[in-house]
């Protein structure tokens, strides 16, 4: 039987590091690291997540700044609020919920790139995707660099191993293809990339040693696509319907993760793996950002 890895104790761990670092920090340099995040519109998974990284934000100690904007809202509104979030000297971090309205969406790249990069925790700004992709990384995007500490925590070896990773997209699949390619420890895999033009995935899954399912497709991963003894890492979050649940759906990930369970060495769970790290990495990055700018306007 595999084994279930615990993200929500792991990010446990994490924030107990976090919160003794700020408790030091409040008394040595007089400030908190900050971090702002914006919300345009109200889908509800987005709003969902938001409150999760605002409440963990205030537990862990820092300054949360958080802004709604109505889904009509102008593609000026967003750029102003980030411009006054980039001139802010209390804050570290700017976050900008994905994905934006239908009809602010073809500013995605924009708004993302008007972030002041040494505050874009979440790595997406070109600068600091180039940074990444020339192994030298300024900030790792949050959920590619939790998946490689549960790695890490779990003592799995990723050297010369081959990861398939289902998904290519922008936030999730290739940061995390580029991470596991690094000469280093956390690196050095071989890597395939599938996605939606892929022919036969199960045929790339059933060579993987680790499997990371990030395409967004309930269930995508059974237990006819792996390999006995690999690991799976579930990066899915899917709402669907269930009646009998409270709040009339229930989460589930891209993995079947009762029936791979049986074959696996060990999978992450959804909910309870992957999600509770992406948060905790947030929070180390807008940490790691702080750092930075203490360190500079000290030195
Ligand atoms: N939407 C889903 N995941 C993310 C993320 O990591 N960052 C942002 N900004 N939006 C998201």
């Amino acid at each position: 039987m595999g084994k279930l890895i615990d993200g929500k104790a792991i990010s446990g761990e994490i924030y107990e590091e976090i919160r003794q670092k700020v408790k030091e920090y409040r008394i040595n340099y007089g400030r908190v690291p900050g971090l702002a995040t914006l919300l345009v519109g109200d889908n509800p998974a987005s709003k969902s997540y938001i409150r999760s990284k605002i409440k963990r934000t205030e537990e862990t100690g820092f300054k949360s700044f958080h802004r709604d904007l109505e889904s009509g809202s102008t593609f000026k509104e967003i750029i102003e609020q980030v411009n006054l979030w980039n001139h802010d000297e209390t804050i570290d971090g700017i976050l900008v919920q994905l994905p934006l309205p239908d009809q602010l969406k073809k500013y995605t790249g924009t708004i993302m790139d008007t972030i002041d990069p040494v505050k874009d925790v979440d790595g997406f700004h070109p600068n600091n995707m180039g940074l990444l992709a020339k192994g030298n990384p300024r900030f790792i995007p949050c959920t590619p660099r939790g998946i490689i500490e549960i790695l890490k925590h779990e003592n799995i070896e990723i050297s010369g191993k081959h990861a398939v990773i289902i998904g290519r997209s922008q936030i999730v699949g290739l940061p995390l293809a580029i991470l596991l390619l690094m000469k280093n420890a956390a690196g050095n895999a071989t890597v395939t990339i599938c996605h939606s033009r892929t022919k036969d995935i199960a045929a790339f899954t059933r060579q993987a040693d680790i499997i990371i399912a990030a395409l967004g497709k309930p269930h995508f991963v059974t237990a006819d696509m792996i390999k006995e003894g690999s690991v799976i890492i579930d990066v899915g979050i899917n709402r669907i319907e269930d009646p009998s649940a409270k709040r009339g759906y229930r989460l589930v990930g891209d993995v079947d993760t009762e029936a791979v369970k049986g074959k696996a060495a060990a999978v992450t769970p959804v909910p309870g793996g992957v999600g509770p790290m992406t948060i905790a990495m947030l929070l180390l990055n807008t940490l790691n950002s702080y750092e930075k700018r203490q360190s500079r306007n000290n030195g």
